[in-house]
This record gives C-alpha cells, sequence and structure tokens, in this order.
C-alpha cells in the first residue's frame, strides 16, 4: 500500500475503539504531506509503519500537540527520528493483557513452567505478580492478589464470564523473541514508553510499575525467532512442570507459511510434551481459530487454548468474554 494511503487508513483505526486523537491528526498530517511520505519511502517498507514513525519522534522530542506543529518539526529532526525508525521496531509490552489471560491460565493445574513467544520486555510472563480487578456485567467488582499479598500493579479489568478465583501457579518462566527489549536499560524503558499512545497515560502508569516488578526478579529471555527456538526452550523447562505456551499481539508480524511452520510446531510440542498453547491474538491472525467461533460474535483479538477459541479480549486487555 502506498504510503500516504497507509496513513489515512491508520488515521481511520484511530478513531474507533480507544485509539489516539492525537496519532489520528499526525496520520492525516502525513498522509496529506508529500515531502514526509517521501522521507518515509526512502525506509525499507517494514519501517514506515505509523506507530514506529511516533513513537521514534515522540522519543526524539516532538513537540505536543497536533500536526501544525509537528509536521514542520518532524522535517528538521528528520535525521534523528530515521536512526530511531532505523535501530528500532514496534515492540508494545502491554501487561494488562495479563487480565484476560488469567481465567484461563489459573484453571490449569501447576507448577506452570511459562514460556512467551514474542516476548518484548517479558511484562506479560508475570500473571502471578499483578494484582487483578473484574467488574462482572452486574457491576461487582472482584479483587484477586498475588500470593504474597497486594501488586503495586494493579489491573482493572470488565469480565463477562466466571471470574478467576486463584492465581496460576508459576513455578519457571522465560521468553523468547527477535530482540527482547530489558527493564533494567533506561533506554529500553524510555522506548516501551513511546510506544504507548500519548491519550493512554493510564497505561504508561501501569507500565512503570510493571517494569519495577520484573526489574526486581528480571525474566530469562533469549534471542532468537519463534519458528525456530521453541523447542529448545521447552526443552529447558522443569520435567515435573506443565508447560505454557503463550503469544499475544506477536503472530501478526509471520508471513502465512510461517504461520503455518509455528502451529505444526504447537502441535507436536503438545502431543510430545503435553504443551498447552495459549494465543491471544487479533482475529484475523489465525483464520482456523476464527473458524471454530459460533456465529454472529465480532471480536477484536481472541483467546484460544491449544486453537480452540476460549475468550474474546480487548487488544488491550481491558476486557474479557469467556465463551
Ligand atoms: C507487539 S509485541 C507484543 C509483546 C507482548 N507479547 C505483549 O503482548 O505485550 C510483539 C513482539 O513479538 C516479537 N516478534 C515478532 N516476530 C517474532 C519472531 N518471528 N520471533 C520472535 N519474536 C518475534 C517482536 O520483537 C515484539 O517484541
Amino acid at each position: 500500500m502506498e504510503t500516504a494511503a497507509a496513513y489515512a487508513e491508520f488515521a481511520e483505526v484511530q478513531a474507533v475503539n480507544g485509539g489516539s486523537p492525537t496519532y489520528q491528526d499526525w496520520a492525516r498530517g502525513v498522509a496529506a504531506d508529500p515531502e514526509t511520505c517521501a522521507l518515509l519511502d526512502a525506509l525499507p517498507e517494514p519501517k514506515r509503519q505509523p506507530n514506529l514513525l511516533f513513537a521514534a519522534a515522540r522519543l526524539a522530542g516532538a513537540p505536543s500537540g497536533g500536526w501544525a506543529g509537528v509536521g514542520p518539526w518532524l522535517l528538521t529532526a528528520w535525521p534523528e527520528v530515521e536512526r530511531e525508525m532505523r535501530a528500532r521496531a514496534t515492540q508494545t509490552n502491554e501487561p494488562r493483557r495479563c487480565s484476560t489471560l488469567l481465567p484461563t491460565l489459573a484453571a490449569i493445574d501447576g507448577p506452570i513452567a511459562l514460556i512467551e513467544v514474542g516476548a518484548s520486555a517479558g511484562l506479560c510472563l508475570y500473571p502471578d505478580r499483578y494484582s487483578y480487578e473484574y467488574t462482572s456485567a452486574d457491576g461487582t467488582r472482584t479483587r484477586l492478589d498475588p500470593a504474597d499479598g497486594p501488586s503495586d500493579v494493579l489491573l482493572p479489568c470488565a469480565i463477562e464470564g466466571p471470574v478467576p478465583t486463584r492465581m496460576p501457579d508459576i513455578v519457571w518462566r522465560a521468553g523468547l523473541d527477535l530482540n527482547p527489549l530489558d527493564v533494567r536499560d533506561p533506554a529500553d524503558v524510555a522506548w516501551l514508553e513511546a510506544l504507548v499512545w500519548p491519550e493512554h497515560t493510564d497505561r504508561v502508569e501501569t507500565l512503570r510499575a510493571a517494569v519495577r516488578v520484573v526489574a526486581a526478579d528480571p525474566p530469562d529471555l533469549v534471542t532468537g525467532d519463534l519458528r525456530v527456538g521453541l523447542a529448545d526452550l521447552v526443552a529447558d523447562a522443569p520435567a515435573e512442570a506443565t508447560v505454557v505456551v503463550q503469544n499475544s499481539a506477536a503472530l501478526y508480524y509471520l508471513t502465512p507459511a510461517d504461520l503455518e511452520t509455528f502451529v505444526a510446531t504447537m502441535d507436536r510440542l503438545r502431543r510430545e510434551r503435553g504443551v498447552v498453547w495459549l494465543s491471544n491474538e487479533g482475529w484475523t491472525v489465525l483464520p482456523d481459530v476464527a473458524a471454530r467461533l459460533p456465529d454472529g460474535l465480532s471480536p477484536q483479538f481472541i483467546l484460544a487454548r491449544d486453537g480452540e477459541p476460549v475468550a474474546l479480549t480487548d487488544p488491550h486487555g481491558r476486557s474479557v468474554r469467556l465463551l
């Protein structure tokens, strides 16, 4: 797709479902500005995406406010913005996704060895270290805390269906990512913050609190491709534990052929090692999963256990509807 058209489309998506009005304005501005589009067109295609440009611009000190001020600034600051865009990738790590994972994960008897593919900084590897406040459809609020007491990270989530009553028993955790981010590295944390859309200040607060929790006991994150590195990681898990492999907002980046390879790997690991696979992805990402949904549902993300849909989830973990 042409760069201007891609930004125009991004602007429209921002108009719905809690998107960012600031990014909508900026994306419209880029779409209407041939000079900025030409700069973007000089980058490799995967580096032209709006989320990458806007996060890099904010990291480089873009003025807050509308495109009228940001557009001229971007042209003068382009060398620095371009450097960030070439060096970084969109790796948004959203700990609130743990709220939508927890009901299904907690139903699995432990001990659990939790592996995340596409883990970014690993913030979703700690669902047992966060506190939750689930709000049911009738307005009832239910709180769930870690075994050692309330966490500094409190994740609010609307829920349809049974509220979880226990935490998962996680005894081992590890992640795999093409480019793991380090919660102890201020530059990586600054990048994680820049990836959160401007109006989503509550998400930044949650992110910072989760970074503190995870930095106190950093995860084992392996650099590698989820299509090839997973079996080795599963082999490292304690033999007595049930291995749970999870992915969220990570498979979107794979080609259909690569997705097929990954699904085949999961099938093999399930048969040979009894691995449980929890996948939380946009509804178009795994067509075989979407095809198993009951008629009439219009999900954004689908949480599936071993390929069977078990919940519809909000992409940023704000709500979960158990099926
Ligand atoms: C949008 S982030 C999501 C992070 C985390 N799962 C979450 O839900 O917060 C996607 C992550 O997947 C990683 N990724 C993409 N393709 C990958 C691949 N082929 N192998 C390993 N990691 C990959 C990216 O580097 C990025 O960190």
